[in-house]
């Protein structure tokens, strides 16, 4: 069938066709119906199954047969090793490690934070929570201990799981201290942590209140699967929002299990038992979907990749790992691509190793640039495929179905809408534009299964964030177009979300952080253009009256304050010091000006500007810095 029969065939009967992919997943007690419109519009999918995640990962596969199947490989270039676990292990070690966190008093319910490298007990981690129907939250390691102390708060978790450390090229993350730091900031106090100690590091553990990762697992019965609802809580997986204080994206049991397991064939082109790889890590949201679940629940090898596009050893990295391990179809960030072509312009790497297991390349996280598509094109000689989604979504909004047909590529597009997703792109007023016309870019409801019903703890943030704006839809945050083909154009965010080398950053929670500075009076923080990393966050800092202390000393500090804050992914290195920052008469900050100044665009000078002076003071101080050329 082709893609638009099969749009199509979901549109004029959703019902139908989510009951139909649910089937391909193994259920306690089947579902009665698909959607649950009871509390619109907040939605539900399969609420009245009765399903367990980690039984469907990982058991099934066993059961059927496959226990000999390669599960996880690790292929860590920052250690050097590689390691493979097939199902059956899989199963056995999830099981332990489940029963150990049962037996700790972890049932049902309870929030388990994870705080971990990309290494498989991560993935073990993962799954050994959803074993127990527990709700874990994934933190990403290059976040600094005050933002784990946040996300302690508002999840509560009866226990912690981390590691001793990370490696970084060049560095060791020593997450230990991150932790136990953590904990000192955060009111709330976990029961018991589990530390996987790493060779390459050994961490002290507190007393009575860490446990080893593997002699806390010695004797204990392993855990069976906890059959849990449909609308059961798998994960809390902290987003930037507007503010400081993180959205808590909570994805619910069923409609995960069933969304992931259609996009793997329909989206991705795989069939169970192919290699499939997303270099990502699992702090991300494509860490969640497609590094752990999607991949097992499909029944596919996922590869835990520990190390970076380039410099681990070098830019051929990706293409050796793909070499090595068979890989059919590859997902990454476009900026990982940016990376690899500074290095390797010319792709001689490339041509050095043999990927014809290579049958596409996906690519997501941030707007993908055509040189950079075209570039990739043209060295692997596979489709390259830009898709468009989101944390909030959990899998793919928009993408160019593979396993279904390979639509035509527009390079700049990612492509067009999937099944479950009625995308259109709205005015201010919320009334539809013509095709081609710039907008909001949202989302009928509802939202298809495996999207985020709520926000952790903050259902009047959920309706507020996504719902009140336009009544009926869901607000994305992205703005753009769609043409007459019903391909959609990601252009820019219409809010304070930034993207840094495929990582989402709040440029609000960056001001939060300058503006606690005692000699700050005032601040914005924008998101400019990156060569490599798409965008980069630059700081603008107005100094309070008197103050006389050197503005790079100031400077230094403010970047420090970020790293030690938000952490070392935050990427903040620039900013300077102003006089005044521009605003409308209303007193708003004119950021969006401001970016386009830095980045030498052209740009009308707003008719509510209260200085129009202001702007050439701006663009005297970017220039200082070798921003702002004409
Ligand atoms: N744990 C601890 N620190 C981390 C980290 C982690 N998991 N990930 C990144 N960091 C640190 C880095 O070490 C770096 O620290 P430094 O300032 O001391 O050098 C900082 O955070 C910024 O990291 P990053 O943005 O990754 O920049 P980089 O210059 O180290 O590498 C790229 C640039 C392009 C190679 C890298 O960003 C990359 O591989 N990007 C792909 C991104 C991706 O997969 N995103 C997922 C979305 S799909
Ligand atoms: P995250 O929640 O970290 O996945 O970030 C989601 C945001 O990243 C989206 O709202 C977009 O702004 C941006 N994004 C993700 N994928 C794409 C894409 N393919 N093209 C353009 N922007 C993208």
């Amino acid at each position: 069938m082709a893609y638009a029969d099969i749009y199509a065939g979901w549109k004029a009967d959703p019902e139908r066709f989510w009951m139909q992919a649910a089937e391909a997943i193994d259920w306690v007690r089947k579902p009665s119906r698909a959607l649950f419109a009871d509390t619109a519009p907040l939605y539900e999918w399969f609420k009245d199954g009765l399903v367990n995640t980690c039984w469907n990962a990982v058991d099934r596969h066993v059961l059927a047969g496959r226990g000999g199947q390669v599960a996880i490989i690790h292929d860590s270039p920052v250690t050097g090793t590689v390691h493979k676990i097939t199902y059956a292990e899989l199963q056995a070690r999830v099981a332990s490690l489940a029963g150990a966190l049962k037996a700790r008093g972890v049932t049902k319910g309870d929030r388990v934070i994870i705080y971990m490298p990309m290494v498989p007990e991560a993935l073990e981690a993962m799954l050994a929570c959803a074993r127990l129907g527990a709700i874990h939250s994934v933190v990403f390691g290059g976040f600094a201990a005050h933002e784990l102390a946040v996300r302690i708060d508002d999840a509560r978790p009866k226990a912690i799981l981390a590691a001793s450390c990370g490696i970084e090229p060049g560095r060791v993350v020593h997450y230990k201290p991150l932790l136990d730091g953590a904990i000192d900031m955060a009111t709330h106090k976990p029961d018991f942590c589990v530390i996987l100690q790493r060779e390459q590091e050994v961490a002290r553990l507190v007393e009575g209140r860490d446990l080893a990762w593997h002699s806390f697992q010695y004797g204990v019965a392993p855990a069976e699967c906890v059959p849990v609802e449909g609308d059961h809580p798998a994960y809390i997986l902290y987003t930037s929002g507007t503010t400081g204080q993180p959205k808590g994206v909570v994805r619910p049991t069923a409609g995960h299990l069933v969304a992931l397991n259609w996009t793997m064939k329909n989206i991705y082109g795989v069939e169970p038992g192919e290699v499939f790889w997303a270099a990502s890590d699992v702090g991300w949201v494509v860490g969640h979907s497609y590094i752990c679940y999607a991949p097992l629940i499909h029944g596919n090898t996922t590869i835990v990749f520990e190390g970076k596009p380039v410099g681990t050893p070098d830019a051929g990295t990706f293409w050796r790992v793909i070499r090595d391990h068979r890989v059919a179809s590859f997902f990454t960030a476009p900026t990982a691509f940016r990376a690899i072509k500074r290095d390797d312009p010319e792709g001689r790497m490339i041509a050095q190793y043999d990927l014809s297991s290579l049958r596409a390349l996906y690519l997501a996280g941030e707007r993908a640039d055509p040189a950079t598509v075209e570039w990739a094109q043209q060295k692997l000689k596979v489709p390259v495929i830009d898709h468009w989604w989101q944390t909030e979504t959990g899998w793919p909004i928009a993408a160019n179905p593979a396993g279904i047909e390979l639509l035509p590529v527009k390079v700049g597009s990612p492509s067009v809408a999937m099944p479950g997703y009625d995308v259109q792109v709205l005015d201010e007023g919320g009334h539809p534009v013509a095709p081609g016309t710039l907008g909001a870019i949202v989302v009928k409801l509802p939202l298809p299964p495996g999207t985020l019903p709520t926000l952790w703890n903050a259902e009047d943030r959920f309706r507020k964030s996504y719902l009140s704006h336009f009544p009926g839809y869901y607000e994305t945050g992205d703005a753009g177009y769609v043409d007459e083909d019903g391909y959609v154009y990601i252009m820019a965010r219409t809010d304070d979300v930034i993207n840094v080398a495929g990582h989402r950053l709040s440029t609000g929670a960056m001001e939060e952080v300058l503006a606690s500075h005692p000699d700050v009076a005032e601040c914005a923080v924008i998101g400019i253009a990156d060569e490599l990393k798409g965008q980069a966050p630059l700081g603008l800092l107005c100094l309070n009256k008197g103050c006389n202390r050197p503005q790079s000393e100031i400077v230094k500090e403010v970047v420090g304050l970020v790293r030690d804050q938000i952490g070392p992914v935050a990427a903040f290195r620039l900013a300077c010091v102003v006089d005044r920052l521009p605003k409308t008469r209303s007193g708003k900050i004119l950021r969006a000006t401001m970016v386009k100044i830095a980045d030498g665009a052209p740009f009308k000078t707003p008719a509510t500007i209260d200085d129009p002076a202001i702007l050439d003071e701006i663009r005297t101080a970017l220039r200082g810095l070798g921003l702002a050329k004409a």
